[in-house]
């Protein structure tokens, strides 16, 4: 009488168990952040007919502030280079629990695309696939006073690779750039790059670097944040 009271319970504790380690694992599987950090930043290759208040509003970042990151490519607020890259700060999150982004909004114009709003406006620092997933509005038929999620990757460091390191610069690989061109341009060696990004493709000449920019905090001793 006894054992078919309990037996009842055991299998039920049993089960419970397994659903609980289960999920905790799927947890674990899916979970590859917990926190983000304040600062990143994002290189945005200045195409021609841009302009400081336009790449200031795109990010949601004070003309300012911009200008204060980028003494040497942005002079002044009426001259931006283009081919010119230009380092604009954001805070980095935590998105889901899964990977460190940050998502900024983006309001349409007639003519839209999510390809224009990838390439275009936001110089590859999102892709097509990337708007796409974030964001309900089928390819054909985005609405012209819509606003869009624009999800942008970042990188908090890698205590595993070194400590050195607790900023860095989401660097979309342009068609052109090599291991060695975006060293030379970030003033580092090849090998930290690599150790930072192992699957980097550059003759794919697509895809996110996440590069350290341990020098570029010096920066912040010198000129005045807003
Ligand atoms: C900046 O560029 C945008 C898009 O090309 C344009 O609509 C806007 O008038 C420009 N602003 C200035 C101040 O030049
Ligand atoms: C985007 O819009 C949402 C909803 O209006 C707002 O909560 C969020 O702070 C905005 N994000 C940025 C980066 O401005
Ligand atoms: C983004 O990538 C596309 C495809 O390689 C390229 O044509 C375009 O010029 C890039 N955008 C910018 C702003 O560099
Ligand atoms: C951003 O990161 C996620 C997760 O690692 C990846 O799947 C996605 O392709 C990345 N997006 C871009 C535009 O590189
Ligand atoms: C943008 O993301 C927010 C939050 O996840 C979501 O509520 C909203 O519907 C998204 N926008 C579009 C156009 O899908
Ligand atoms: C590059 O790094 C070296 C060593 O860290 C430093 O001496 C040099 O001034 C840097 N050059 C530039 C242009 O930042
Ligand atoms: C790199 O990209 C090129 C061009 O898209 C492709 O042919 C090649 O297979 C890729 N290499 C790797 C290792 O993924």
């Amino acid at each position: 009488m006894m054992l078919f009271f309990i037996k009842p319970r055991i299998i039920t504790a049993l089960l419970l168990f397994l659903v609980v380690s289960i999920s905790l694992q799927t947890c674990q599987v899916n979970s590859q952040c917990s926190k983000g950090c304040d600062l990143a930043l994002a290189s945005y290759d200045v195409w021609r007919g841009s302009n400081v208040t336009l790449i200031a509003d795109l990010f949601s970042v004070p003309v300012s502030t911009l200008l204060s990151w980028n003494p040497a490519t942005l002079p002044d607020r009426d001259t931006v280079i283009a081919g010119t890259r230009v380092n604009i700060p954001f805070p980095c999150d935590c998105i889901n629990g899964n990977f460190l982004a940050h998502v900024f909004n983006y309001s349409v114009s007639s003519g839209d695309t999510y390809d224009i709003v990838a390439s275009h406006f936001y110089a590859n620092l999102t892709s097509t696939t990337w708007l796409r997933r974030f964001n309900s509005y089928p390819e054909n038929n985005i609405p012209d006073a819509g606003v869009l999620n624009v999800t942008v990757n970042c990188s908090c460091g890698n205590k595993a690779i070194s400590k050195d390191y607790g900023l860095f610069i989401t660097w979309p690989i342009e068609v052109g750039d090599t291991l060695e061109s975006v060293a030379s341009a970030n003033n580092l060696s090849a090998d930290l790059i690599s150790r930072y990004n192992p699957t980097a493709n550059f003759t794919a000449g697509s895809g996110l670097l996440f590069i350290p920019a341990k020098g570029k905090l010096l920066q912040l001793d010198v000129i005045e944040l807003d």
